[in-house]
Parts: C-alpha cells; structure tokens; sequence
C-alpha cells in the first residue's frame, strides 16, 4: 500500500512517500482504510525527535495518530460488525492507505457527518472538549485563548461561545485575527506584538481575564499566565512555541491561580478518550462546532503539510486527502 514514512529524524523532507506491506489486524483490533488522516503538530515535533519518552517513535516509521475511513477487517477477537462500518481510528500511524487500530480506539462516524470533518475532530475535537471541562468555562467569564486558530485553539474558541464566555483570542497575523473573530471571539489580539498582554488585560476589564487556554506554550504561554486575574484558572497544553508553558509556580500560588498542564497526566483511558471523541462528533454532526479545515494535501505531500504547520502559514486543521 501506499503510505508516507519519516526516514529518518529531522526536518520535513525526512517524509518520503513509499510502498509498505499491507497491515494486517492483531487480536483486539480492526484494519481502516483511510479517507483522510489526521495531521496535528505534535506530528511534526516527533519527527524531529522530540517527546520519545511519552511518545516513543523508531524510524523509519508512518507518522500520524489515525484518521477517518472505513473497517475493512478485523482481527481475533473483534465483532466481524464491524467492517464496513464509518469510524474515526486512533493509533501509532495514520499517513497510509491503512491502518491497524485496536477495536477501543474506533468509534462509528454518526450519519451525516463527512470523513474530513469527522477527520477533524480526531484529536482537536476530543482535546479541546476535555481542556473546556477542565477549564470549566462558565457563563460570562473572560476567556483568553492562545493559537486561537490552529486546530485545536479554533474549536476551543467556538466551545467558549458556545459556553456563554466573552473570547479574547491570541494568534498571530492579521488573517488569523481576522478568522478567529469569525469563529465567534470578541477581541483578537496579534501576540507577536510587544506589550500583548497589556492589550488583553484592558479588553478584559483592567485585572486581567478569568481564564485562559494555552496553545501556544513556550515564551507566550509564559505571558498569557500574566494576564490572568487574581483567583482565575490557566490551563495549558500547547508546546509549539518552544516547549511546555514557562510559568512562575510562586507567583500562581500568590495570585491563588489554579494552573493545570493538561497534558501532564499522560493521555486519558480509552473509555475517556472514547466519550470524549463521540461527543466531538455529535457536537459536530450538530454543527455545534464546525471544525476549520485550512488545509489539505494529497498523502504524498504530508511534507508540505508540515512544512506550512512550522511557518506558521496554516489556518485551523490540516488534513491529508488519502
Ligand atoms: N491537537 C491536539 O489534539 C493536541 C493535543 C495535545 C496537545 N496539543 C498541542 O496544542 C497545540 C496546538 O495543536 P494543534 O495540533 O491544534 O496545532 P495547530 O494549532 O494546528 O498549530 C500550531 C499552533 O501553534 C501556534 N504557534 C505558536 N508558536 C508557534 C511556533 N513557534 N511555530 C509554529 N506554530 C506556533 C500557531 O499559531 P500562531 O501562528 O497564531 O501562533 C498554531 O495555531 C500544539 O502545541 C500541540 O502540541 C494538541
């Protein structure tokens, strides 16, 4: 089958396309023949080495963590149901025709729902769900988002509003300002621009806001921390701007700021992720949230999907047309 493979660690041109043996289902799990796959950053940052303790990759390796198709067989032990059945699949690849994915981590498309935006909400979908309960977004607060137009950031802005918060989204560039005011915030702040979160305290009121999602982490997670009121939450889980959230542990603990990185935990149980992932697709199917597909690739050109990912040039979910 045809599939894409990381040769090696390293930039985006270690992703090469390739023609690799069919995969064939184990005990416990199904083969999906893929749609779309999902591309998140963390993608990009295994491919370049990085997290191989959480997320232990050995190249050459099919990057990518699932997507949305259909079962075409299943191994010992699984529900023979289950083929020809729609389904969004997690699993340790995703940038292939195939799939292997254990049967815990499929869970049926409902009806109506396309595989690209069922795609979408793979992982942005079911993260961004678990932050909003974390957060615990309440009606009328102050909510900050960061990257608040990246895949998961765009969908967390539109649980907000849907929440009854007033959004002060943070990207960076004017056309992302620009979508992220579309997809429901009230203000939208260019964070690549000195003095920031001055900006986001005033929109806020003067104290700051109540609560604020990172996406971004690094350096900028570090000053969205800052614009967070006295008593508020902050709830981090983006790595893309140099790693984990820099945050000042005395400082939150004399602002009695209850700081949360979302990810510290390691990834939920099956059954979590599982519910978590259904009610993204419901809220999908809904159109309670419409995910923003900004980009796709044919399978062959998952390098160009990263490379966008890295120069910050994409708008919302990047997907690979397979
Ligand atoms: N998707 C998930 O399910 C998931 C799960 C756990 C953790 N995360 C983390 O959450 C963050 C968002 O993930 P995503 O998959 O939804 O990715 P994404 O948002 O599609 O892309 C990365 C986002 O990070 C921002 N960013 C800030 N500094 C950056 C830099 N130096 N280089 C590139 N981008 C930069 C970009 O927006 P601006 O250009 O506006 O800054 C962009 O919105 C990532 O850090 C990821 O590791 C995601």
């Amino acid at each position: 089958m045809r599939a894409v493979q990381a040769r090696e660690f390293g930039g985006p041109e270690v992703l090469v396309p390739v023609e690799v043996p069919e995969p064939v289902a184990g005990p416990g799990e199904v083969v999906v023949e893929l749609a779309v796959a999902d591309v998140i950053y963390l993608d990009t940052l295994l491919r370049q080495g990085w997290g191989g303790e959480m997320f232990p990759r050995h190249p050459p390796y099919i990057p990518g963590g699932g997507g949305a198709g259909q079962v075409v067989a299943v191994g010992e032990g699984v529900d023979p149901g289950w083929v020809g059945k729609r389904v969004v699949a997690r699993g340790q690849s995703g940038y292939a025709e195939r799939m292997t994915a254990s049967v815990e981590e499929v869970v049926e498309v409902p009806d109506g729902l396309a595989f690209p935006q069922a795609a979408a909400v793979l992982h942005d979908g079911a993260t961004a769900l678990m932050l909003a309960g974390k957060g615990e977004i309440a009606k009328g607060e102050q909510v900050l988002v960061t990257a608040a137009t990246g895949g998961a950031g765009s969908l967390l802005v539109q649980l907000a509003r849907d929440a009854g918060a007033r959004v002060i989204a943070a990207a960076r560039g004017e056309r992302k300002l620009r979508l992220a005011r579309e997809l429901g915030a009230e203000v939208a702040v260019d964070y690549s621009e000195e003095g920031w979160d001055a900006r986001v305290r005033e929109a806020a009121g003067g104290e700051g806001v109540d609560l604020a999602f990172d996406g971004a982490g690094g350096e900028l997670g570090g000053v969205a921390f800052g614009t967070v009121a006295k008593g508020g939450r902050f709830v981090t889980y983006g790595t893309s701007n140099g790693g984990f959230a820099q945050i000042d542990q005395q400082a939150a603990e004399q602002r009695r700021i209850r700081a949360i990185n979302a990810l510290m935990d390691g990834p939920p149980p099956p059954d979590v992720v599982r519910d978590t992932l259904a009610r993204a697709l419901a809220l999908a199917a809904e159109g309670r949230i419409t995910p923003v597909i900004g980009a796709t690739y044919p399978l062959e050109r998952a390098a160009d999907a990263h490379r966008s990912l890295a120069e910050r040039a994409t708008l919302g979910k990047s997907l690979l047309m397979v």
